[in-house]
């Protein structure tokens, strides 16, 4: 059992343990029971929580809600355009003002500096619902799903396809060093994660005994792996400009069945979610008419197979945040 979480912001998984990692984990299936079979869990009544978000969301803002008041807390949402930070107040009064009132902050936005600085000023918990380098909540539920259809993760093989130096690759790369999950980023070259966040990932997997491995060859890469992973090809905050280049780039690293096949015959697929696999979505309709792609990162077929976990992650997502609000706020 590690030491109580109390007091602790939710930044980036480096700056947790595998213990207290696994802590959260478990916590999170305590969680999921406790709401599958009903059972009312108010245990943080009277505390109030706010989430601040500079970019959009389905998933995670809902899950912040969702789990808010499930654990009988008030919950107060504000939108990219309707906060003072940034613009008429600096961060640090922000972080100020809030930590006078609420009990925890959520912030959504760029730079990871944003949140680490929010944190050291607000004196209460912060949890990073993403930042451009880091996505530290959606990895628990990602660990839970894959729990959910393996009984284990320590020594299973998780590949991520494409953008593999986005906030998603970037933490499952960290949170597979800590558990012990051979991780595979298989992307061109130029979309790969930083040498040095590469090395301190390496050095944790060698303790943990798994392996972290960087590659551009597709067949070579998800040969037999458990996992696959993918996440859309242009990031929030990144420039509309950048899709001509990502298209040409990446289409080589989609997720079809031709991946599928390659990989283990249990495997599933994985995404963190939005994902461009129709054309049911105004940006997949843009990028159809000005490139003729009907899919991008994942093929519909695929993202509809019985292999496809993706909803069950979007769920989990919920569970385990959860988690992260109960063990650090109680
Ligand atoms: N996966 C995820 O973070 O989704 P949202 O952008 O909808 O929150
Ligand atoms: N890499 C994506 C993740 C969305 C949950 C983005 O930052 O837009």
């Amino acid at each position: 059992m590690p030491r109580s979480l109390s007091g602790r912001s939710f930044l980036k998984l480096l700056d947790f343990s595998t213990e207290e990692i696994q802590y959260l984990l478990e916590l999170s299936k305590d969680f999921k029971r406790l709401k599958r079979a009903g059972t009312p869990h108010k245990y943080l009544t009277g505390k109030n929580i706010v989430l601040l978000f500079e970019k959009t969301s389905t998933r995670t803002r809902c899950s912040f809600e969702v789990a808010g008041n499930d654990l009988g807390m008030g919950v107060t949402y504000l939108d990219p355009g309707s906060s003072q930070m940034g613009k008429k107040e600096s961060l640090e009064d922000t972080a100020k003002v809030l930590g006078r009132m609420y009990d925890g902050i959520e912030y959504r936005g760029f730079d990871q500096q944003v949140v680490e600085d929010l944190a050291r000023h607000a004196g209460v918990p912060v949890w990073n619902g993403l930042t451009t380098q880091f996505h530290p909540t959606q990895m628990l539920a990602d660990v839970l799903t894959i729990e959910e259809n393996f009984g284990r993760y320590k020594g299973l093989k998780m590949v991520f396809m494409g953008d593999a130096r986005n906030n998603v690759a970037n933490s499952l790369m960290v949170v597979s060093a800590k558990l012990g999950i051979n991780f595979v980023a298989c992307g061109p070259k130029e979309n790969m994660p930083e040498a040095e966040l590469v090395a301190t990932c390496r050095e944790i997997a060698k303790e943990n005994g798994s392996t972290i491995t960087l590659t551009d060859d597709v067949k070579e890469g998800t040969k037999g792996a458990h996992v696959i992973y993918t996440d859309i090809w242009v990031s929030m905050g990144e420039s509309p400009e950048l899709w001509a280049e990502r298209i040409k780039n990446l289409s080589p690293y989609q997720v079809n069945d031709a991946v599928m096949e390659n990989a283990a015959p249990d495997a599933i697929f994985m995404h963190c979610l939005p994902s461009f696999h129709d054309l049911e979505t105004t940006v997949g309709r843009e990028i159809y008419e000005k490139f003729g792609l009907k899919e991008m990162e994942v093929t519909d077929k695929v993202f509809r197979s019985r292999r496809s976990k993706v909803f069950d992650e979007a769920e989990n997502r919920m569970h385990t945040i959860k988690a992260v609000m109960y063990a650090t706020l109680k």
